[in-house]
C-alpha cells in the first residue's frame, strides 16, 4: 500500500520524506488555507521534495473552469495530480484531463457508484472519505471494501485512495483490505510507528549496554 501524507505543511512533508516511506502528498483548499505563502510556490516545493503524486485541488465547479485550472496546476510539475470534486461537471473534467495524460484524483467520494463513475471517466485515483462517513454514523471503511470489490470485478485500473483518515485503525484496515493508497495526517503517520514496548525495550537495551565491559 502506498503511503501519502495529507498536508500542505512543508516541515511535516520533509520529516516524512526523510523517513524514506513517503509515496505522495494530498492537499485540499482547507489544508492550503493553514499555510503561509503563495499556494503555487508551496505546491512547487512539495513537488520538488516528493517524487510521487502530489494532489492539488481545483476550486471551479464547472467543467470548463476545472479543466482550465487543472491544466494550469499541471504546469507546476510533472508529478502534480489534479483533484476534482465528484460531481457531474467533475466527471467531464476528469474525462478531459485524463485524456490529456494528466493524473486525476476524484475527491469527496461517499458512495460506491460515485467511485465506479469516476473510474469510468478515467480517474487515476478515487478518494473515498472514510472519517467523514464515520462522523455521520456510517462505517467509512465499508465503502473501501465495496470499491475494492467493484474495481476488482471489472479489472479497473483506478486506484482506491483512502482519505479522511483519522486513526491508525483506518490505516490497518485499509492495508488489510488491499487499498492501493492511504493518505493520512502527519500525526497518524507518526502514530503508526509508536509502540510502548519498542520504547521500553530500547530504554532497557541502552541501560544494559552501560553495564557492558567496553574495554
Ligand atoms: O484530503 C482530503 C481528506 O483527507 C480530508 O480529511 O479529516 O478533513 O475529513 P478530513
Amino acid at each position: 500500500m502506498k503511503i501519502f501524507i495529507d498536508t500542505a505543511n512543508l516541515e511535516e512533508i520533509r520529516q516524512a520524506v526523510d523517513m524514506g516511506i513517503l509515496d505522495g502528498v494530498t492537499t485540499n483548499p482547507t489544508l492550503m488555507s493553514k499555510e503561509k505563502g503563495a499556494f503555487k510556490d508551496i505546491l512547487k516545493e512539495i513537488c520538488r521534495l516528493v517524487p510521487g503524486s502530489v494532489s492539488a485541488e481545483v476550486v471551479a465547479v464547472d467543467a470548463p473552469g476545472m479543466i482550465r485550472e487543472g491544466r494550469e496546476l499541471a504546469k507546476i510539475a510533472d508529478n502534480i495530480t489534479i483533484k476534482i470534486p465528484t460531481i457531474p461537471e467533475g466527471l467531464k473534467a476528469i474525462r478531459a484531463l485524463s485524456a490529456e495524460g494528466i493524473w486525476v484524483n476524484a475527491t469527496l467520494i461517499f458512495n460506491p457508484m460515485q467511485g465506479l463513475l469516476v473510474a469510468k471517466a478515467g480517474a487515476t485515483y478515487a478518494s473515498p472519505f472514510v472519517g467523514r462517513l464515520d462522523d455521520i454514523c456510517h462505517v467509512g471503511m465499508d465503502l473501501i471494501e465495496q470499491l475494492i470489490t467493484i474495481y476488482a470485478n471489472y479489472d479497473v485500473k483506478t486506484q482506491v485512495l483512502v482519505a479522511s483518515v483519522r486513526s491508525t485503525q483506518h490505516v490497518i484496515e485499509a492495508a488489510m483490505m488491499g487499498a492501493h493508497v492511504c493518505t493520512m495526517p502527519y500525526k497518524v503517520l507518526m502514530q503508526l510507528m509508536k509502540h510502548p514496548l519498542t520504547d521500553s525495550g530500547l530504554k532497557q537495551f541502552l541501560a544494559d549496554w552501560e553495564k557492558v565491559n567496553k574495554g
